[in-house]
């Protein structure tokens, strides 16, 4: 039976299949790009909103195997990674020895309150149940210290993602929200969905001729067929193409949200151009 979205099984399996990145997000353009605004956040409230320097503690909230949690690390010398996945810990433990990495559930761990001064929860709420989406905003806030910075990114979208009056309403109950950044568009999304299923089927016939996966398919003429397909597919080429692609579209959502647009501008470009936003970063404060 396949395990329901969101549980640990249905995280377990994701992680198992993929061995490490299940939605490649250490690499895909739109990824890196929010990496390094949220980076850029938290070296902005270390400077000038939160006394302590790179002494305070900082907590990474679904940290995956522990890509950008090691890049946080860069910023403080106290930060701990919690991911509900036991597997995707072990890899993040074995890539950054040195980093506190704790595999559990964020809604049943015990964590000392008032403790914490920045916590980043990035591409986790959506996850968790509608019911309990509130209980875990509010166990974020009592984590942290008053005056504490929480930062959540989000895809928006049909549920289970969120709209953004949505999002803005759940974190406003215990937090003040300081910044709203809108990035990411339908048009974006189109795009690279349409290069990944190509991707994905070139690399799947590959398999198929390989004989690594039953394809049922037996007759030579076929199989011939397939086999010229690959060979104009030529997969390396296809990938320069993919990650020359990327890279556009990386630089283009960097130039974007380097200029950093308030979120009232940003509305009105995206209403006038008929873009759907489709990624929201939030920047709030302890109530
Ligand atoms: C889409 S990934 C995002 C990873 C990373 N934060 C990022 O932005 O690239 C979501 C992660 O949240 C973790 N997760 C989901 N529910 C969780 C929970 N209740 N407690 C801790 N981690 C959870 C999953 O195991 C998964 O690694």
């Amino acid at each position: 039976m396949e395990p329901s979205y969101g549980t640990y099984s249905w995280f377990e399996k994701s992680f198992s299949a993929a061995q490490e990145d299940p939605w490649l997000n250490n690499w895909r353009g739109i990824e890196t790009c929010r990496y390094e605004i949220v980076e850029n956040i938290v070296k902005g409230l270390i400077e000038h909103e939160i006394p302590g320097g790179n002494k305070i503690s900082m907590l990474d909230i679904g940290c995956s195997t522990g890509h950008f949690t090691n890049v946080l690390s860069k910023t403080c010398e106290n930060i701990v990674g919690i991911d509900i996945s036991d597997t995707a810990i072990e890899i993040a433990r074995e890539k950054y020895p040195k980093i506190d990495f704790r595999s559990a559930d964020f809604q049943k761990i015990g964590l000392p309150e008032n403790t914490v001064r920045i916590a980043v929860c990035m591409e986790v709420l959506y996850y968790i149940e509608d019911e309990s989406k509130a209980d875990f905003i509010e166990k974020i806030s009592k984590v942290l210290v008053d005056g504490g910075y929480f930062i959540l990114t989000t895809l928006l979208g049909e549920k289970p993602y969120f709209t953004d009056d949505g999002i803005v309403k759940i974190v406003s109950d215990k937090f003040i929200i300081t910044d709203i950044i809108y990035y990411g568009s339908k048009t974006y999304s189109n795009i690279e969905k349409f290069i990944f299923k190509i991707y994905s089927r070139s690399v799947k016939l590959e398999h198929l001729i390989k004989g690594d996966s039953d394809s049922g398919i037996e007759d030579p003429q076929k199989i011939k067929g397939i086999e010229r397909y690959l060979g104009l597919m030529k997969r390396l080429k296809m990938m320069t193409a993919v990650l020359k692609v990327n890279s556009c579209i990386e630089a283009v959502a960097k130039m974007i949200m380097h200029l950093r647009f308030p979120a009232a501008i940003m509305n009105r470009v995206a209403d006038r151009c008929r873009l759907d936003r489709t990624h929201i970063i939030l920047v709030a404060r302890k109530r």
